[in-house]
Parts: structure tokens; C-alpha cells; sequence
């Protein structure tokens, strides 16, 4: 295990519903970071799975006649068809119903509890169940959820506490520190400024266990308690990689603390206050980021259930494929921000970036170089290069540490940007220097093939880097000029150095990589 731990995870999703747009974003998003973590090096650890316990869940059990369990068993596998549709490459899919986590939050609640953490008390306020979150008499009018509109309930339980009051300062020392060591806790900046005067508001104590219903993890040290989902859910970052288990010991001490948690905005309270004061807690590192990314609108709306704007990712998939589907939402929708979705730009974008400029840069490449070159990568003369050389050869030198910056942003937009100025660039020098012409004399066939191989050099390092985001495209694109497996790389920078595309590696033609959509509605 010598290269550098890299473990990301995304929320594990509520179980009530199938997965669909909105949960498909932050699952691509982690995948594409993945993918390029794995590119560079990295000793990638990608976590997903399922949030299965907990009064919603246990209410889409009842009304579908099923037991929990059984309901969960059969929404299970949906998830996981729909992550292989989308390529998605998670090293580990936990379900919170699993015994490996079950013992680890037993675990967790059992220490914090030997600690002193926790003490029982009485609640009286609003439960949201669809949010599954608790509220005060003073958030709540007219019976309604502040944060999603549904009727809440009031309820009277006697629970368990946890002492979440005492880590306002050190919570508030976390997020100051690490900004100031310019390693933000809390990305993008401007949801640190909404937690931050969240915490200096007050924190109240939190109550970690429900005595009404059952659908969840007894709490070991108090008969009829099962904790409340949100704090069974948070601990599957640490249950997934061996806490709580004596045999995972260095598995634990090598993948702890994660590098990112990827969440949406309506979960940053839960990831950024509950969640770092519960590791405090316990004494365990708290992660290096929690990114909050914001919500797909349609029609100026968040796509939701409840709202019944909910496209299925299937059914984008089958119009447009899956590395379209995967770039659109990394390409048009700024990562941090809202962004709004449509299907008219989704095929602008298909047409425009895939089909025009990507798909076509490589079919006219490769039908030149089977028709001048019996379908083999010529060898370049060796002249001394152009301006037009030198200019495409600078792209695609700056592009490998453009890409890197952007991706340390989590900036996909940018990072797809700084390939698409090479691919363009090729383009430009295709039409430019008009291959076509250099072939219709002997003399200039060696300049023909200077062209060729350039920008066939160029198609093979925008391969590379289109790679995080469209795996299936760019591992055909370089399969059809004979290199070896593109999901192998593991030192993109190296593997993106001029010159490395072998003269002699046949080059098949095959069909169009993204043929061109006409119905533009
Ligand atoms: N189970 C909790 C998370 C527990 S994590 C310890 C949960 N599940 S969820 O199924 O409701 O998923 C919420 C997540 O789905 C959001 O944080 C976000 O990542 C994603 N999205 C759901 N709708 C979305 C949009 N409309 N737009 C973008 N992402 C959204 O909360």
C-alpha cells in the first residue's frame, strides 16, 4: 500500500425511491474524481451504498405490504443496475442493513456512551419524516416542514442524547483553522458562511435514538432504543472501511480520514456539524473536505419526487448514451452550484461538443489515415515543426497541469474546457493544413504525414483525459488506434507526453463515436 490513500464517498441514499437524477449527479461526479485519482496514482478507495433504515423507509415498506428488510432487498438491486449503467466504478456499496455495520455503530454509540457523551432526556418538537430530521417549535409554522414544505409531526419521546452543544467552539476552531491552512473543511466557500453562523447561533443537544418504531439499530447499552437514521446513516464512512471490527484495524488507520465527502446542499448541516462533533467525540480524525455541490432545477424547480419532475437516468441513457449522459451533467452544470437541466441543451451539447467537435475530429482522422496510410499510423519525417505544429503541441502540453488545477477545484467544467481547447485546436489544424491537398502531390507526402501523426497524436491524448468523464468512448477511441487498455493508466501526466503514439499501430475507422441527434426537442 504505498501510493497515497485516496477514499471518496457520496451520500448512501434513501431507499423509498429508485435512483434518478438527482442521486445519478453526485454518483457520476464522484465516479469522473475517481477515475482521474486512479489516472494519477492514487490508491483510490470509492464508496456508495444505501441508507435503509428509518421511519421513511419503513413507511415505503408498509404501503408497498412488504417488511422493511424484503422492501430494501428489492430497491437494492436497482441502485446497483443503475450505477453499472452509468460505469460507475465504487470500490465498496454498503447497505446500512449489513451486520458489518450494524456492529460498527453499535460500537460507536457503545464508546461515546463509556465516554460520557451521551444522557437520556425527554423531546417534544417536530419531526420531519420525509427529511428525516428533527425541528424546534420556532422553525415550524402551519404543521410544515421549513426545508421541504411536507407535514411534519409532533412527537414525545423519552431518547438519548448526545452532548452535540459542547463542540460548537471546537467546530467553529475546525473550520477557521483548516481555511486558514488553505485546506477549507467545508467546500465550496460559500456554504462555510451558512454553517459557520449556523453553529455560532447555538447548537442544541441532539437526540440520537427513537423508542416509537423499530426499523433501526438497537442501541446496545438501552433496550427498545434504535438510533435515529441520521446518525446510523453518517457512520457508515467509518463502518465501510473497518470500524469496529479488530480484524480491519490497518485497513481503518490507512483509508481514515477520507479526503471528500460528497454531499448535496440539503445535507451539509448533517455532514458538517453532527458529523465532525460525532468523530470529535470519539476521538477519530474528522475528513479532509465535505464538498456540498447544488441542486439540478428543471424549469427553475429542484428535481424531486415530491415534485414529480423526475426524469429516470435509463431513460437519458438510451437516447443519448452513457458518456454523453456523463459529460452533459460535469459539462453544463457548474459543480457547487445550482444549474438547470433541459433536453434542448443536453442536445446542443451532444451535437456541439460530442458529435461535432470530438466525434468528428476522430472519424475524419481515422478515415484519412486509412486512406492515405493503409490505415496505419505513419511516421513523421522528422522536419522541424511549424507554427501550427508547435501551437497544437502546446495544448496539449499545458493540458495535463490545467486539467490537474481544475480537478483539484472540482472544477469538471474547466477541466473538460482545457481538453476541449485541444480538441478544437485540432480541428483548426486539420482544416488549416488540409491534409486532403498534401496528398494529392509526392512531394508534400511527408508532410502529409507530419499532420497525420499530429493530430492523431492529439486524438490520443484527448482520449486520455476525456477519460475520468467518458470512460467507454475514450478506452474504444484508443482501442481503435491498437494502444493498450486506457482504464490502465495509472501516471496520466507520463502516459500524456508527446511523441508516444507508436508509428505503425493500425488505426480502425469504425462507426461515428456520437452520431448526430436531429430531433432537437
Ligand atoms: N440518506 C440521506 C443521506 C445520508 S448520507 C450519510 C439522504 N438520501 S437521499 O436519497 O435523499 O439523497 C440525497 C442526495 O441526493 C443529495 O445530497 C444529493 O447528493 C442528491 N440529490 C437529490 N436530489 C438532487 C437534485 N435535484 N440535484 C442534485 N442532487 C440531488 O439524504
Amino acid at each position: 500500500m504505498s501510493a497515497e490513500s485516496f477514499y471518496l464517498t457520496t451520500p448512501i441514499y434513501y431507499v423509498n425511491s429508485v435512483p434518478h437524477l438527482g442521486t445519478a449527479y453526485t454518483t457520476v461526479a464522484a465516479d469522473a474524481l475517481a477515475r482521474y485519482r486512479r489516472m494519477v496514482g492514487d490508491d483510490v478507495h470509492f464508496l456508495t451504498g444505501l441508507d435503509e433504515h428509518g421511519q421513511k423507509v419503513a413507511h415505503a415498506a408498509e404501503e408497498a405490504g412488504m417488511s422493511p428488510q424484503e422492501w430494501c432487498d428489492s430497491i437494492a438491486p436497482r441502485f446497483v443496475e443503475a450505477w453499472e449503467m452509468l460505469r460507475i466504478t465504487n470500490d465498496d456499496f454498503l447497505r446500512t442493513t449489513e451486520e458489518r455495520h450494524k456492529r460498527g455503530v453499535q460500537a460507536f454509540w457503545q464508546a461515546l456512551h463509556d465516554a460520557g457523551h451521551l444522557y437520556q432526556g425527554h423531546y417534544e418538537g417536530w419531526y420531519c419524516v420525509p427529511c428525516e430530521t428533527y425541528f424546534t417549535p420556532d422553525q415550524v409554522s402551519e404543521h410544515e416542514c421549513p426545508s421541504c414544505g411536507r407535514d411534519v409531526e409532533f412527537i414525545r419521546e423519552d431518547n438519548w442524547f448526545f452532548k452535540l452543544s459542547e463542540f460548537a467552539e471546537p467546530l467553529l476552531e475546525l473550520y477557521e483553522t483548516r481555511a486558514a491552512q488553505g485546506r477549507p473543511f467545508i467546500r465550496p466557500e460559500t456554504r462555510a458562511n451558512e454553517v459557520i453562523s449556523f453553529v455560532k447561533s447555538g447548537l442544541k443537544d441532539l437526540s440520537i435514538s427513537r423508542t416509537t418504531f423499530t426499523w433501526g439499530v438497537p442501541l446496545p447499552f438501552s433496550e427498545g432504543h434504535v438510533t435515529y437514521v441520521w446518525i446510523d446513516a453518517l457512520l457508515n464512512y467509518i463502518t465501510a472501511i473497518g470500524y469496529g471490527d479488530p480484524a480491519k484495524a490497518d485497513e481503518f488507520d490507512h483509508r481514515w480520514p477520507a479526503q471528500y465527502h460528497f454531499v448535496g446542499k440539503d445535507i451539509i448541516r448533517f455532514h458538517c456539524v453532527i458529523w465532525p462533533a460525532m468523530l470529535m467525540a470519539a476521538g477519530l480524525d474528522v475528513p479532509e473536505c465535505v464538498y456540498a455541490h447544488g441542486f439540478l432545477m428543471t424549469k427553475g424547480e429542484k428535481m424531486s419526487k415530491s415534485k414529480g419532475n423526475v426524469q429516470t437516468p435509463a431513460s437519458l441513457v438510451e437516447r443519448f448514451g452513457v458518456d454523453p449522459y456523463r459529460y452533459y451533467f460535469l459539462r453544463d452544470v457548474r459543480f457547487g452550484e445550482d444549474g438547470s437541466i433541459s433536453m434542448e441543451s443536453m442536445v446542443q451539447r451532444y451535437n456541439g461538443d460530442l458529435a461535432n467537435d470530438w466525434g468528428n475530429l476522430c472519424s475524419r482522422l481515422f478515415n484519412m489515415t486509412e486512406k492515405y496510410f493503409d490505415g496505419a499510423v505513419p511516421e513523421p519525417p522528422g522536419e522541424a515543426p511549424t507554427e501550427a505544429d508547435a501551437a497544437l503541441r502546446a495544448f496539449a502540453d499545458a493540458l495535463p497541469a490545467s486539467y490537474a488545477e481544475a480537478m483539484e477545484r472540482l472544477d469538471y467544467g474547466a477541466a473538460l474546457e482545457a481538453t476541449w481547447d485541444l480538441i478544437k485546436d485540432a480541428n483548426r489544424y486539420i482544416e488549416n493544413e488540409a491534409p486532403w491537398n498534401l496528398a494529392k502531390a509526392e512531394e508534400t507526402h511527408g508532410r502529409l504525414a507530419t499532420v497525420i501523426y499530429n493530430a492523431l497524436e492529439s486524438v490520443r491524448i484527448a482520449a486520455l483525459f476525456c477519460a475520468p468523464v467518458m470512460p467507454e468512448t475514450s478506452a474504444d477511441v484508443w482501442r481503435r488506434l491498437s494502444l493498450g487498455d486506457i482504464h490502465a493508466v495509472t501516471d496520466i501526466a507520463t502516459a500524456a507526453a508527446w511523441g508516444r503514439l507508436p508509428s505503425g499501430n493500425a488505426v480502425s475507422k469504425g462507426d461515428p463515436l456520437y452520431p448526430r441527434i436531429y430531433d432537437e426537442a
